[in-house]
C-alpha cells in the first residue's frame, strides 16, 4: 500500500530525529578500536547486555564492550517484570549499571523494551477484583510505567524500543491478541509511543520485531505503521531483529525488508542479529519467546566445538549480511548482535535448552571467531 504523502512528510520530518541521533551518537562515541571504529561511518555497531556482565562485573565482556561496540542495547534489566516486578515497586541497580556503563563509554544507549506482550507480570492486566482491567486503568499504568522509566534516563537513554512484536504468528497478518491489544485495541501502540516521546522528546523511538521479511508481515505492518503516523504517532524508525539462520532467510528477504521500511521514511534498525548455526528444531523460525522443543542430541551436533567448515560458513553467512547493510547504510543505522559472545546467547537455550550455539562473531573466549574477521575484512 502507497503511503500517503501526509504520513510519508509525517515519517519523513520525523526520520532527521533518527539521523541526528546516529550522526550524535557515532560522532560522539568514544573512538573505540575494532568493529565500531572500522564501521564509524557507516551505522552504529552495538551489541545486547546481559544483566549478568553488568552484575557479576564480567571485566573481560565488559572490556569487550568498550572496545568493539559504539552502541549498547540492556538485553534484559529493563524488562517490566526485571524493572517493575509490582505496581509500586521497581529494581533499578541493573539498569542504572547498565545506563551508566553506556555513558561512561560515550555510547549510544538503547532501552529495550517498554511495551512487549512478553516479560510482563500478569497484575498488570488485572483489576483488583483480577477481572481484565478496563481501558482506563491499564493506559493508566502503562503511562505510570512509561513516564517514570523514560523520565528516569531522559537525556541518557537515546532510543528507546518502545513496542514490541505486535503482529500475530498465525498468519502474520492481524494484531497479536495479547493483553494489551484485547483490552486496549490498536490505541494501546499509538499510545505507547505518543507517552515515551511526551516523556523524552529527544529520544529516537522504534517499533521492533522479528520476521520482518515476511511479505504478510510486511503488507499488516505498511498499514498498521502508516495509520499510526496518519494519527501523528511518533515512530521514528523500525528495529528487524534479524534472528537469522545459516542459510536463510535469503539476502534478497532481507534486502526487501530494508527497502519496504526505508520507503516508509522509517529509519532502519538491525537490532538483534544474530545467526544460528544448529539444526532448525522445527521449520518454525520466529523468536517468540514462549516457544520451546524437547532436546535432543542430534539437534545438538556441536556440543565441544564448531566445526572449521560451518565456522567458515558461519563468516561467509555473516559477511554477506554485513555487504547488505553496508549498501543500504543511509537507511541503516545500527547493527546491533544480541549478545556479546557465543557464551552469553539466548540461542544455546531457545528455542530448545541446554545446547551449545554458535550465533555471534566472539566465542565462548571473548576471542574474535572468522565471521568477526569476514566483518572487519569488509571495511579494512
Ligand atoms: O536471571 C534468571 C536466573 O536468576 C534464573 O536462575 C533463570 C532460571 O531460568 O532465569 C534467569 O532469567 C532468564 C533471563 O533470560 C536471563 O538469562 C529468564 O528466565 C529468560 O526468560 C530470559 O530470556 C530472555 C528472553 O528475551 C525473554 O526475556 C533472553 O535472555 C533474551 O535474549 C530474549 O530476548 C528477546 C528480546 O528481548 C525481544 N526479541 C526477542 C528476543 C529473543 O526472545
Amino acid at each position: 500500500m502507497k503511503m500517503n504523502r501526509r504520513n510519508f512528510v509525517l515519517a519523513a520530518s520525523l526520520a532527521p530525529l533518527s539521523a541526528c541521533v546516529k550522526t550524535q551518537a557515532i560522532s560522539s562515541a568514544v573512538k573505540s578500536s575494532g568493529l565500531a571504529e572500522a564501521y564509524r561511518d557507516k551505522f552504529l555497531v552495538g551489541a545486547a547486555v546481559s544483566t549478568d556482565t553488568l552484575m557479576n562485573s564480567d571485566v573481560a565482556d565488559q572490556q569487550l564492550l568498550k572496545s568493539e561496540f559504539n552502541s549498547i542495547t540492556a538485553e534484559n534489566c529493563q524488562k517490566w517484570e526485571e524493572i517493575h516486578p509490582e505496581l509500586d515497586r521497581w529494581n533499578w541497580e541493573a539498569s542504572d549499571r547498565f545506563v551508566k556503563f553506556g555513558i561512561e563509554n560515550k555510547q549510544h544507549v538503547l532501552g529495550h523494551t517498554l511495551v512487549w506482550h512478553s516479560q510482563i507480570p500478569e497484575h498488570v492486566f488485572r483489576d483488583s477484583d483480577q477481572n481484565l482491567a478496563s481501558p482506563g486503568l491499564l493506559k493508566s499504568r502503562m503511562e505510570n510505567h512509561i513516564n517514570t522509566l523514560v523520565d528516569r534516563y531522559k537525556g541518557k537513554i537515546d532510543t528507546w524500543d518502545v513496542v514490541n512484536e505486535i503482529v500475530s504468528d498465525d498468519g502474520y497478518d492481524k494484531w497479536r491478541e495479547s493483553d494489551w491489544y484485547k483490552i486496549m485495541g490498536p490505541e494501546f501502540f499509538y499510545h505507547a509511543f505518543k507517552t515515551a516521546h511526551a516523556a523524552d522528546p529527544k529520544a529516537e523511538l522504534l517499533y521492533n520485531d522479528y520476521n520482518m521479511h515476511y511479505k504478510s508481515k510486511q503488507v499488516f505492518l505498511k498499514r498498521a505503521l502508516s495509520e499510526a503516523l496518519d494519527r501523528g504517532v511518533p515512530i521514528h524508525g523500525v528495529g528487524l531483529q534479524a534472528h537469522y539462520m545459516l542459510g536463510e532467510p535469503s539476502i534478497e528477504e532481507i534486502e526487501r525488508a530494508i527497502e519496504v521500511y526505508a520507503e516508509m521514511g522509517l529509519s532502519v534498525h538491525i537490532t538483534e542479529l544474530d545467526v544460528d548455526v544448529l539444526p532448525a528444531a522445527f521449520e518454525y523460525m520466529g523468536a517468540e519467546i514462549s516457544t520451546s522443543f524437547e532436546y535432543s542430541d542430534e539437534l545438538n551436533p556441536y556440543p565441544n566445538g564448531l566445526p572449521e567448515a560451518v565456522a567458515e560458513e558461519l563468516a561467509t553467512r555473516y559477511a554477506e549480511l554485513f555487504k547488505l547493510f553496508i549498501k543500504h547504510k543511509d537507511s541503516i543505522s545500527r547493527v546491533t548482535t544480541w549478545g556479546t559472545t557465543d557464551a552469553n546467547s539466548w540461542k544455546n537455550n531457545w528455542p530448545v535448552k541446554g545446547r551449545t550455539n554458535y550465533p555471534l562473531l566472539f566465542d565462548r573466549s571473548g576471542n574474535p571467531k572468522k565471521a568477526y574477521h569476514s566483518v572487519l575484512g569488509l571495511v579494512s
